[in-house]
Parts: C-alpha cells; sequence; structure tokens
C-alpha cells in the first residue's frame, strides 16, 4: 500500500494539537504511534560492549552513541537505508556517573565525557510503511567523533598564530569538536556541525599574560579562573595559563563528509568564530551559496556567509565531492536591522506598533572576505578568530539569542528564532526585538523569545540588503504582549523559546522550544506561513520532564526529534532522578521517532465544515 503519510496533502497539518504536557514522557496526537531509535549508551559497533551505565568507561563510550543528541540530519543511502547525523552537545555529569563529585570529576569520568561529546554518524533502516528507524550496528559508514578525534582548520585564518599550540605548531590540527548544538545540511550532501559554548570548557582565561588575549576570551564568556567540569585536571590543553590558543581553535562551523568515512571534518575558518548555533544553506541565482548562521547569546549577532565560487550540482554521496572547498572562500557579513514604526511606539510592551506589523529593511554589513577586512584596526584573520569584536564595532544589530536561522525551500525567506532575552530592558527595545522590561519582574520582558521572517531584496541569498518582519512574539497567548503572526491568539497552541526550525514538504515551519516559560514542558509546534493560517501555531509534541526538544525533521513519513537531558538538575545524582525517560530507570537522551497509524486522519475543528 502507499506509504504512511505524517501529514496530510491538503494543509499538511490535519491533526489535532496536543495539550501543553507536564507528563513524563514524549506526548503526541492521537493517531500516531512513536518509538525510541537511539539512545544515549546504544552502540553503533558490535565491538562495544552493552550499556552498564554503573559501570561506564571511555572504551565503551567511544562505541556507543554519545549524551545530549541535539542536531538531527538525515541522508538517504537506498529505499530502505538513511544515515542519521547527531550532535552530541555536553555532558551532565552529575547523573551520568554513580558517586560524581561536582568539583572533584576522575580522570575516567572526564574521558568518558569526552568520549560522549562529539558526534554520531549511524546508518538506520527503515520499516516500508512506518516510521520506524533501528540503527544498523557495525554499517561501514558508522563513526563516533568524540573530544579527541582529529579535525582540521581550514580557510584563511588556518595556521595563524593565535591558532598554534605546543601540539600542533601548525596551528591546523586540531582534537576534537566540543558542544555541537545545531546545525545544517549542505547542498552537496555533507553536514554542517556548529561548536556553540565553547567556552565552559577552557579554565584561566584570566590567567593568560596577554591582555588581549585576556579581553578576547572575555567577549566569549571563558572562565577567569577554573572551570566546572575541571577537565583542566587532566588534560592541560584546557588549561589556557598553560595552553593560552587551545580555545581558539573551538566555536568554529564544522563540515563532514559522511560518504567517506576516512574523511577528516574541516572546521572552516571562513565562516567566523562565535557560539555557531546553526548553518542552513540556500543558492543565489548565479550558485553561490548562503549560509545562515547564529551566535547564541544574550545580546549577539545573527551572520552570512556568502561563497565566492558557485556551487557544482554534485553529492558527495557520489563519490568526489567538486564543492569540498567551497565554504573556504567567501565573504562573511553580520546583520544590522533598521525598523520602520516609529520609535516611541517601540516601547518594551511587544503592542503592535500602529503600521500594523514589526518589520522593516536591513542589510548585510560585510566584515572580511578571504584576506581582506573590512574593520578597522583588524586583520582579516583577527576578524575571523574575533569575529564578536569584529561585529561590535561595525554597528550590528544586538539580538535575543539568535537560535537556529534557516531558509525555507519553498520560498527562499530565512526564518530566525530568538530563544529568549530576559536582560533586554524597554529602553534597549528595538523593532527587531521589541520587548524589554521596565521592572525585573515584568511580563514584557522577552523570556518567551520571538521568531523573525526576512526576504533577501530580489529573491537573491547572497543579496546585501534585505526586508524582515516578525512572524511570532512567543509566549501566552492571553498576553497583549504576544503576537501569533496576526492569527487569532484563541485558536493557537502556546509557545516559549523558540530554538531549532525545520519545514515540511507543504513549507510548513516547525519550531522547537528550549526553556518553555508557560510552565509545561518543551516541545514541537508546527506552524503555516501562508495565507489565512499564518501565524497558527499547532503543538504536535511534548518531551519528558527537564528535556528540550532539539534536532526537528520532518518528512512525508515521519517527524523526528532528539530528545535532550531529560531529567537535567543540578540537585540530582546517579541514584535520583526526576525524569526516568525512556526506560523507567534513569534517564536517557535520546532520539524519537513519530508516524501516523490512523487510517483516516482526524480533523481539527477548524477544518470541520461549518
Ligand atoms: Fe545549544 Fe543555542 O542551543
Ligand atoms: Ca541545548
Ligand atoms: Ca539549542
Ligand atoms: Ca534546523
Amino acid at each position: 500500500g502507499a506509504p504512511a503519510h505524517a501529514l496530510s496533502p491538503a494543509t499538511g497539518l490535519d491533526w489535532t494539537p496536543i495539550a501543553p504536557s507536564t507528563e513524563d514522557a514524549v506526548v503526541i496526537p492521537e493517531g500516531f504511534e512513536q518509538d525510541v531509535v537511539m539512545r544515549w549508551g546504544d552502540k553503533l559497533f558490535s565491538s562495544a560492549p552493552d550499556f552498564d551505565p554503573a559501570n561506564q568507561t571511555a572504551a565503551a563510550q567511544e562505541g556507543q552513541f554519545g549524551y545530549n543528541c541535539d542536531f538531527l540530519g538525515f541522508f538517504d543511502v537506498d529505499a530502505e537505508t538513511e544515515i542519521m547525523m547527531v550532535n552530541h552537545e555536553y555532558t551532565n555529569p552529575n547523573i551520568m556517573f554513580p558517586g560524581y563529585e561536582p568539583g572533584n570529576p576522575t580522570r575516567e569520568q572526564v574521558e568518558v565525557e569526552w568520549a560522549a561529546h562529539g558526534l554520531s554518524v549511524v546508518a538506520v533502516k527503515k520499516t516500508v510503511g512506518t516510521g520506524e528507524l533501528t540503527p544498523i550496528v557495525d554499517h561501514e559508514l558508522n563513526r563516533r567523533f568524540t573530544a579527541t578525534s582529529d579535525f582540521e582548520m581550514t580557510g584563511p585564518a588556518a595556521g595563524h598564530d593565535l591558532l598554534k599550540t605546543s601540539a600542533d605548531p601548525t596551528g591546523t590540527k586540531v582534537k576534537g569538536t566540543l558542544n555541537n548544538c545545531a546545525g545544517g545540511l549542505t547542498l552537496w550532501g555533507t553536514w554542517l556541525t556548529s561548536e556553540e559554548n565553547f567556552n565552559q570548557y577552557f579554565a584561566n582565561a584570566a590567567a593568560i599574560d596577554d591582555p588581549a588575549a585576556v579581553e578576547a576570551y572575555a567577549r566569549y564568556g571563558l572562565p577567569e579562573g577554573e572551570t566546572d567540569r575541571r577537565w583542566e585536571n587532566f588534560d592541560d590543553r584546557f588549561d589556557l595559563s598553560k595552553e593560552p590558543n587551545e580555545a581558539n581553535r573551538f566555536g568554529w562551523m564544522v563540515e563532514v563528509n559522511p560518504w567517506d568515512p576516512t574523511s577528516t571534518p574541516k572546521k572552516r575558518t571562513a565562516m567566523g568564530r562565535f557560539k555557531h548555533e546553526a548553518g542552513n544553506m540556500n543558492v543565489g541565482p548565479d550558485g553561490r551559496v548562503a549560509v545562515y548562521m547564529g551566535d547564541d547569546e544574550r545580546f549577539d549577532y545573527v551572520y552570512k556567509f556568502v561563497s565566492d565560487a558557485p556551487m557544482e550540482q554534485a553529492n558527495a554521496k557520489d563519490g568526489g565531492n567538486p564543492n569540498a572547498d567551497l565554504l573556504d572562500h567567501g565573504t562573511l557579513y553580520v546583520a544590522r536591522f533598521t525598523g520602520d514604526s516609529p520609535e516611541a511606539e517601540i516601547d518594551g510592551t511587544g503592542a503592535v506598533p500602529s503600521d500594523g506589523k514589526f518589520g522593516g529593511t536591513g542589510e548585510w554589513i560585510k566584515l572580511v572576505h578571504g584576506d581582506e577586512s573590512f574593520v578597522p584596526d583588524m586583520t582579516a584573520a583577527e576578524v575571523l578568530i574575533h569575529t564578536r569584536q569584529a561585529a561590535d564595532k561595525m554597528g550590528a544589530t544586538k539580538m535575543d539569542r539568535p537560535e537556529d536561522i534557516e531558509p525555507s525551500p519553498m520560498t527562499g525567506h530565512v526564518f530566525m528564532a530568538m530563544t529568549n532575552n530576559t536582560k533586554r530592558t524597554a529602553a534597549d527595545a528595538d523593532e527587531a526585538n521589541p520587548r524589554g522590561f521596565v521592572t525585573e519582574d515584568d511580563a514584557s520582558t522577552n523570556k518567551h523569545g520571538h521568531v523573525i521572517e526576512l526576504i533577501e531584496d530580489g529573491d537573491d541569498a547572497t543579496a546585501e540588503t534585505f526586508t524582515w518582519e516578525i512572524l511570532l512574539l512567543a509566549g501566552d497567548p492571553n498576553d497583549p504582549g504576544s503576537y501569533y503572526g496576526g492569527f487569532d491568539k484563541s485558536q493557537v497552541s502556546p509557545i516559549s523559546c523558540p530554538d531549532n526550525l525545520t519545514f515540511d514538504e507543504y513549507g510548513n515551519l516547525w519550531i522547537s522550544t528550549d526553556g518553555n516559560k508557560l510552565d509545561a514542558h518543551d516541545g514541537l509546534y508546527a506552524v503555516p506561513l501562508e495565507g489565512e493560517e499564518r501565524g497558527r501555531v499547532m503543538q504536535f509534541l511534548s518531551v519528558p520532564i527537564a528535556a528540550e526538544t532539539c534536532g526537528p525533521w520532518v518528512t512525508p513519513e515521519r517527524v523526528n526529534v532528539a530528545v535532550q537531558h531529560p531529567g537535567e538538575d543540578d540537585e540530582a545524582d546517579f541514584d535520583t532522578h526526576v525524569s526516568t525517560w525512556p526506560d523507567g530507570d534513569y534517564p536517557r537522551p535520546s532520539i524519537v521517532t513519530v508516524w501516523r497509524t490512523a487510517a483516516e486522519p482526524t480533523p481539527t475543528p477548524s477544518q470541520e465544515p461549518t
């Protein structure tokens, strides 16, 4: 028979939204079924032992699925097989290890953490007619990358003095990738994975005997003294007083070719260094590609990289990769947003201005192109390595935590999740970040975040100017400071803290959340972008206690999410679980698949004949 269809051919969204949930479960709409695809500790290789968390070793973890799954992407291998790409952003050692003492980890625990970070490439077998996915242990394309795997620095800053260490005098060979958050797939069959909060791993930034280095690390939030994780106790490269440049080798966009199991992933210096959140690509009319990127920090920036050369129509899957160096040569831009409503009407409350919407124009400010810097008093390599300081100098717009930024494959319009910003004051509000507080407990503080739509001028992804408008000001629909695309707020699912984005085949936007401030768990939501239903947010699923919803992936057959950090709780330990998902025991970050089982879709109320 026909394959199960997760979505209707009509609107794509013919299911009844779930209610906000606080269950310790993945809650899905009626008519759907779910399964766990892969959990922390599941094997990629038969040489790895069965998962035994009370006796976990680094050697075991290196052959097993890592911790805190985040980005999730798939490539087709054949009709029955896909490869699944997963980021393992970070670890929660207090709940991973029996007897973990915060501030005093053992070497074995830290080495397990190194092996539980990084990336997984796992082939999965599909069950035709359902959304079930089964990992294929020992598949030739399976790989684990960890905090100690080999990575190569490429592009204009590779080999710069600021990237050299005692272990790597070339400034081009790095051990590991860290805090890989979201990411994206390229148009040539490779994977972009983003190094985000790398600052937390490196100790003693204030102890470096170089005021410029101290200042630069301070701008990236590196700890002045010891780290919470104490990795510096076991490897000097995590101690900046001994190895002052090591942290400059993290905070990059990384490209992985999953089709060549011998390939070394590349850290692409041409794309700048910041707390990279994601990288999603579109192609301009002349074939040059644009990659949209966010720097997830309160008051940081939205960036775009445009390649010098047009991409070649080719897929790395087919062997060879003519686009292998495309992301080493190009221009890095940062965004400035200009509002077009009377300034006095942007008062921090989120009240829609008199012209009917938050919106305006904007420009991509050139920072650097190859060896040419456009930033006063900074060389090109300095702009690429200290990108935040470069953007500060150029007057970019300070945003409310830019997370996933992704162009619609249907329209090319770029959607940008701003997760939240509890530090913006009403006086600092601007039209692109229009909520801020007058007093600390003010409901108009942007604790719920927002989503912006950016339209490149001429619908050209490589353009240097754009228009924009706010699609959603998340939060309680009853709050006058929330905005749901102009849709009737009495008919929407409440959403808070938009984080990762994806699109379905109908062009609907799907949004996962991180940190729901509406007294319910995080979840996954769909929202139509066109026509009368624009802004009608519908909740599709909800995740277990203390979990974040990551990596949404939506196809006609299934919906996938990464359930990240279930049971995360600083007060908990290995024996005390605030979540027991997914096995009824200790919590395990896991990938979930959801598919439609009902023969007839359940119509939503607004689609019933009236
Ligand atoms: Fe790892 Fe910005 O979320
Ligand atoms: Ca996260
Ligand atoms: Ca995130
Ligand atoms: Ca995404």
